[in-house]
Parts: C-alpha cells; structure tokens; sequence
C-alpha cells in the first residue's frame, strides 16, 4: 500500500471517530468526488512536494493531502461544538451566509442543509470545492478575500471565516471590510486553533511545549508577513472595525494520548490524526521554510524533535480551538 493510501485509511477510520456526536449526516469528502476541471491547468508553485497557490502569498497547500485533513479538521470543530456547525446562535431568518476561505466547501454545504432558506455563497483562491451533493442554496466562487468582494454594502447576514489564517496578510482591513458588507445586526464569526502547544494542568496553561520550533516558525512567520495565530489580537481588530458584542471562546484539544472521557478522547484522535508531520506540519510548514530557504532534508531533520518533545511521557499536550463572534451594530432608531 501507498504512503497516502495508508494515511487516507487511517485518516478515513478518525473520521468515523469523529463523527459520534458531530450530528453530521453528509457523506465524506473524497477525492473519488469528480475535480473541478479548473484544476487541471491550475498554475501552482511547489514547496517539499506540496502544491500552493502560484502567487506565492497562501501559505496553505491543495493538494490531496490538505484536501483531506480539513475534512477531518471540519470533524473535530463540529465535534468541539457539540455537533454545532457555529459558535454564534444564528438567527431563524438568516439569509445570505458568505464563507471566506471556504476549502473543500463542506461547512458550507453543511449550512445549506441546516438552513434551507439561506443562499450560501463559499470563496476560496483555489477551486478545490465539492462537486457532489452541492444544494441549490449554496454557490462557489474563486477570488481572493482580502480583494474586495462583490456582495453589496449592507447585505450580509453572516461572514463566516475558519482556519483561513495562513493567507491573510491585513486582517483589519479584512474585517473593516466585513462589518461593511454586513447589514446592522449581521454577524461575524472566526475560528482558528492556536498554534501554541502547551502542557494541560488543569486549567488553560500557559507552559509552552516546543518552544525553538514554535519560536522559529513565528519568526519565519513575521518574515513572510503571515500571522497563523491571530486569535488573540483579533477582538482588538473587531473593535476597530466597529463590531460589538464581541465574544471569543476557546475549546482544548488534546494531543498524544492523555485524554480521559470520550468526548476528550475522540478530540485527541482528531487532532493527532491532523497534528502529524504529513498533515499539518508539512502542509502548512513547507512552502514557509522553503521561502525562508531551508531545504526538505533540514526539515525533514527537524520535525522529529517536535514529536519527541510532544509524545514525551510526563506532559499532557493541548492545542485550542479559539471561536470569535462579533455583531455589526444595529441601526440606531432615528
Ligand atoms: C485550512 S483550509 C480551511 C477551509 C474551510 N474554511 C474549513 O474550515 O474547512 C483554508 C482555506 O482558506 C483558503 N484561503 C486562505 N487565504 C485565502 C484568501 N486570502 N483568499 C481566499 N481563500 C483563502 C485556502 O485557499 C484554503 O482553502
């Protein structure tokens, strides 16, 4: 068996896993779903065998490997909601949902099931959204986010943006543009999991495990002017960007094998399953350290040390979820 059959296998059997108690009825994403034709010619840079966006500023790879790993990272935010497909409680009436860096498009075909009487729109740079079961009440588009978007001032219900970090540039002037788009009362949620691993005792910690490597990776980071870890200066951002009700929620995800009920158990699956070296180090590390001029073989060398320090026997590892929800200001009765 091929590497990346014997890694969709296992990857298949988290799924699984991950979806007693998500409350999630659709079918796995796969890539026995036909492709979208677009693809096929889609320019594309390479870094350490991954494919990224030609232009060079996404740092987050399409290939197969990361098509896979948002659907088992879309398995575990709903698991880490309690099946819930949102942070923020929408209201019945809501009607036009933008997703911004939409991915394979499940949240967003998700939502159309859960909401019927919403148009859902998905933007993503590359065109690697589902070709199957797409509903009518949810549409495609390819662009980048931070360009400005097409939906008039005033007309949105809900922006919904996860896990999207590693192609922004301005989040200020992304969220400015939110609010903007969004009609008074309209929300706005963002979901990112820190990047930060610490070591769980019994309250949220603020130990950090792996400190050269996640050291070297912020520098690297700030180098290229990408921020993966947002999180914490976003309701700063929102603030500015004249949003209220500003509410963010963090969720633990376990890492190694530590985790005690099964709700813990089945998140660390999950997050094991995504936090290994195919997957979210290589996905989101390669085209990082190339441009930062590392070789394959340096990394290679590198990412072992990482584990090591994770897996060691004495520490209980976690990453979190972070949930941020915002609500444009209602129209001030004249
Ligand atoms: C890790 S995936 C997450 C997909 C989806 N939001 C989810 O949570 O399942 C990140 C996606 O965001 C997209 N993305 C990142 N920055 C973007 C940008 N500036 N414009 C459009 N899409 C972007 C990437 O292309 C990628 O498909």
């Amino acid at each position: 068996m091929s590497r990346s059959s014997a890694k969709g296998k296992e990857v298949m059997k988290d799924k699984r896993e991950g979806e007693r108690g998500a409350g999630d009825s659709s079918d796995s994403y796969s890539d026995t779903d036909a492709l979208d034709s677009r693809l096929e010619n889609f320019p594309y840079i390479e870094a350490f065998g991954h494919k990224y966006h030609s232009s060079g500023k996404i740092f987050l790879a399409f290939d197969e490997s990361e098509r896979e790993r948002c659907e088992v990272q879309h398995k575990l935010y709903r698991h880490s909601l309690d099946g819930a497909l949102t942070s923020t409680r929408l209201p019945l009436d809501t009607t036009r949902i933008l997703d911004l860096g939409t991915g394979t498009g499940t949240w967003a075909i998700e939502m159309a099931a859960r909401y019927p009487q919403a148009q859902i729109t998905g933007v993503d740079v590359y065109p690697i959204q589902r070709r199957k079961g797409v509903p009518p009440n949810v549409k495609f588009e390819i662009d980048d986010v931070e360009n400005p978007w097409s939906a008039a001032d005033d007309s949105l219900d809900f922006v919904h943006a996860r896990s999207i970090a590693g192609g922004v540039r301005d989040w200020p002037a992304l969220l400015r543009q939110a609010c903007t788009k969004l009609k008074p009362g309209g929300l706005f949620e963002m979901t990112e999991i820190s990047i930060h691993v610490c070591d769980f005792d019994g309250k949220f910690a603020e130990a950090e495990l792996c400190p050269e490597f996640l050291q070297l990776f912020r520098d690297m980071s700030e180098r290229v002017g990408v921020d993966f870890s947002p999180s914490p200066r976003v309701p700063e951002w929102l603030v500015d960007a004249n949003f209220e009700k500003i509410v963010q929620r963090s969720e633990i995800l376990p890492v190694g094998s530590w985790a005690q009920d099964e709700k813990m158990r089945t998140r660390q699956k999950l997050m094991n399953s995504i936090l290994n070296k195919d997957y979210v180090l290589e996905n989101h590390c390669s085209l990082l350290f190339q441009t930062c001029g590392w070789t394959k073989e340096q990394f290679d060398a590198l990412v072992p040390s990482f584990w090591q320090e994770i897996q060691a026997a004495q520490v209980r590892p976690y990453v979190t979820a972070v949930f941020t929800t915002a609500r444009k200001p209602r129209e001030e009765p004249s």
